[in-house]
């Protein structure tokens, strides 16, 4: 059984990408309850011009599958990814096996189109902070829960047109992103970050954090 965590520092800090998924289905309540975190994530002004779509029929999961087959050309691309060897053992090769299980696989999955409404005035990068919040909690939610997630690109790049057909999104509404949920083969772990510090100023671009993050991002301050 995955590891459920109601403690928020360890969700947060465990809500690795999972793209490894057992044949489990997730169940309406686990899903609902994911659904729910989403929906009280800020938007601005709390306008919240959202809509989340699950994904489920067998219809949509094959359009599904298709997208993230054209989404799997564009990555490969960006980051010169290839099938790896399978005596290759190293990290970045099991890492690419995942990302090609997720993408071989996608039309098994139960998955989540987010969407946001176009809004006068508001830039698309104003507009994407009125949904990421919302897909992130529904990442906490989901980890917080024992189930894994993958946030993908799926709704952008050739699967963009493909989606709003085939979920009959409006024109004035934008795909903001799409998440892939499942019972994680494998366990949950820690996330791989940058030193804090590399990411933190006080007061100007060039100035050190020198004291201030001290020891609270230790574990022993949680
Ligand atoms: C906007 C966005 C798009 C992403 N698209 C994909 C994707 O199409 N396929 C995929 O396997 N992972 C995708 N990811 C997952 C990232 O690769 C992952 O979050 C990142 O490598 C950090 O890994 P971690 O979550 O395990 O710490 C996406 C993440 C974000 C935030």
């Amino acid at each position: 059984m995955p590891a459920a965590s109601s403690d928020v520092w360890e969700v947060m800090s465990t809500a690795r990408t999972i793209r490894r998924f057992t044949g489990e289905p997730v169940d309406d309540a686990t899903l609902a309850r994911c659904l729910q975190a989403a929906a009280w994530a800020p938007s601005g002004a709390n306008a919240q011009a959202w809509r989340f779509i699950v994904l489920r029929s067998d219809e949509q999961r094959a359009v599904v599958a298709t997208a993230a087959a054209r989404a799997l050309e564009v990555i490969e691309q960006a980051y010169e990814m290839s099938r790896p060897d399978p005596d290759d053992d190293s990290r970045r090769a099991r890492d690419n096996r995942a990302t090609y299980e997720l993408h071989d696989r996608a039309g098994e999955f139960t998955s989540v189109l987010f969407t946001q409404k176009r809004l006068r005035m508001a830039s698309d990068l104003l507009l994407g902070g009125s949904i990421f919040p919302a897909m992130q909690n529904f990442l906490l939610a989901a980890r917080a829960q024992g189930l894994g997630a993958c946030l993908t690109s799926w709704a952008s790049y050739g699967g963009e047109e493909l989606l709003r057909e085939a979920v009959g999104v409006p024109d004035d509404w934008m795909m903001a992103g799409h998440i892939v949920v499942g019972w994680p083969k494998g366990r949950h772990g820690p996330v791989r970050r940058r030193p804090l510090a590399g990411a933190v100023n006080v007061d100007h671009w060039d100035q050190p954090p020198a004291d201030l993050l001290g020891d609270s991002t230790s574990k022993e301050a949680r």
